[in-house]
């Protein structure tokens, strides 16, 4: 539950509607279903056989499997892309946060599309009014980690994520009832291979690891916690499943409004922020399914965000610890947040254009913190965690730990040895070349 937890989360609702909106819906769609099968799945097994088989989050985690330092890097390169990611992500959990105090006043009643657009602007450009939410969604995520907390809110997310699971049914039901809501089903399910190109593969690998959670160890963490008699292949199975589930069922909610409502499906990130409101204006008991949804949205997205903050917050106490200046878990929290709050800081001004240097090439740092993390980090942390897991460790080790039952566990396990070794780190390395233009 806690990897769930972890999984969904603002990848599945805000972002996945948006770049499958920008890279031509049902062929984004078929291929983003690939990539979870093929590389998704296998490398939630090879994070959780990580942390499971060291006991470790990620700084100790590759010392302990291989007892020496050359695969110490990686944990760096870990630990930077998590703050990269917390570097926006804590701005558009910010706007989640603004967006239910609007359905609690019931702000965004009447408006249509065009006026939600010019609020979504509105609030992008205002800069004290971003700053607060956005530090509000760090300092709640450090109050988790700090009062150690995980526990009850991994209880409180057992029941949340089922009645969030529910109310986007009914908003899908919902939307199917609109007028020409069968035109945005068919842009989302109907396959158009004349949009195929590589950066559209890219976009979906990127997406498919963002989404997942994969590629920067937070699911190394996850797996050193999980209980001995578990089984990682089961576990990574409803994982995956769970959390394309809600990524396919976002896309039925907004891709029918998009079109109904006569907004852009490229519009970008702004997307579900311009559709959800008008949506949720159309259902019955309209003020009081506004307020559910945005709170059940806010805590998916801090469950995900205490998955982000924790990698780095253990990496902080457990570098420190061998130097002069050991920092405890308080004292991690306390800087952690504070570099993440800078991070977010200049993310926003950047977002403000003021001062104008935080453009960089025609790009927010908003931009740049997005498309790095998913498209850079995050495909080659996986690839270096696919070949330090299928050429440097025992394989014996890794028949015993993916899966329980004896008949198929040596399959299962020969697989998967195939797959890191060979399909994972080729396909990413193709994918890439390709996808950033250089290969071709
Ligand atoms: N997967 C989360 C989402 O979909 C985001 C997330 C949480 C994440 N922890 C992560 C992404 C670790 C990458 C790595 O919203």
């Amino acid at each position: 539950m806690a990897t769930a937890g972890s999984a969904v989360g603002l990848g599945n609702i805000w972002k996945f509607p948006y770049i499958a909106g920008q890279n031509g819906g049902g062929a984004f769609l078929l291929v983003y279903i690939i990539c979870v099968i093929l590389f998704g799945l296998p490398l939630l097994m090879t994070e959780l056989y990580i942390g499971k088989q060291s006991g470790k989050s990620v700084y100790g985690a590759f010392r302990t499997l291989r007892k020496n330092n050359r695969w110490q890097w990686l944990s760096w390169v870990c630990m930077l892309t998590g703050l990269v990611i917390m570097g926006f992500y804590f701005v558009v959990t910010g706007w989640c946060f603004h967006y239910f105090t609007a359905a609690i006043t019931h702000a965004y009643k009447g408006m249509d599309s065009a006026s939600l657009l010019d609020h979504f602007h509105g609030l992008v450009s205002d800069f004290p009014t971003m700053l607060s939410y956005s530090f509000l969604a760090v300092l709640l995520t450090a109050a988790v980690l700090w009062f150690d907390v995980n526990k009850g809110i991994e209880r409180l997310s057992k029941i949340l994520m089922p009645l969030l699971l529910i109310m986007m049914f009914l908003m899908a039901g919902r939307v199917l009832m609109l007028d020409g809501s069968n035109i945005g089903i068919q842009f989302f399910f109907q396959a158009d291979f004349s949009k195929l190109t590589p950066q559209v593969v890219l976009a979906a690998l990127g997406q498919c690891f963002f989404s997942l959670s994969i590629g920067m160890g937070a699911l190394i963490t996850y797996g050193a916690y999980m209980p001995k008699e578990q089984d990682i292949t089961i576990t990574s199975v409803q994982v995956a499943f769970l959390d394309t589930l809600v990524a396919i069922l976002a896309g039925i909610i907004i891709f029918p409004a998009v079109f109904a409502f006569g907004v852009n499906p490229a519009e970008g990130p702004e997307l579900v922020f311009v559709v959800l409101p008008e949506i949720l204006e159309k259902m019955s008991f309209s003020w009081l399914s506004g307020i559910l949804f945005f709170s059940l949205l806010g805590i998916a997205a801090i469950t995900s965000t205490i998955s982000l903050m924790e990698v780095v917050v253990a990496f902080a106490t457990e570098v420190s610890a061998h130097t002069r200046h050991p920092l405890n878990r308080h004292k991690s929290v306390i800087l952690v947040s504070i570099t993440v709050m800078v991070m977010v800081t200049a993310c926003i001004s950047s977002m403000t254009g003021s001062p104008s240097w935080l453009i960089i090439g025609g790009h927010t740092l908003f931009d740049w913190f997005d498309k790095l993390s998913s498209c850079v980090f995050m495909p080659l942390n996986a690839f270096a965690m696919a070949l330090f897991v299928g050429w440097f460790l025992p394989k014996d080790g890794i028949a015993h730990q993916l899966g329980n039952q004896p008949g198929i566990k040596t399959y299962i396990a020969d697989c998967y040895i195939q797959i890191v070794r060979f399909l994972v780190p080729l396909a990413i390395i193709a994918i890439f070349l390709n996808g950033l233009g250089l290969w071709k």
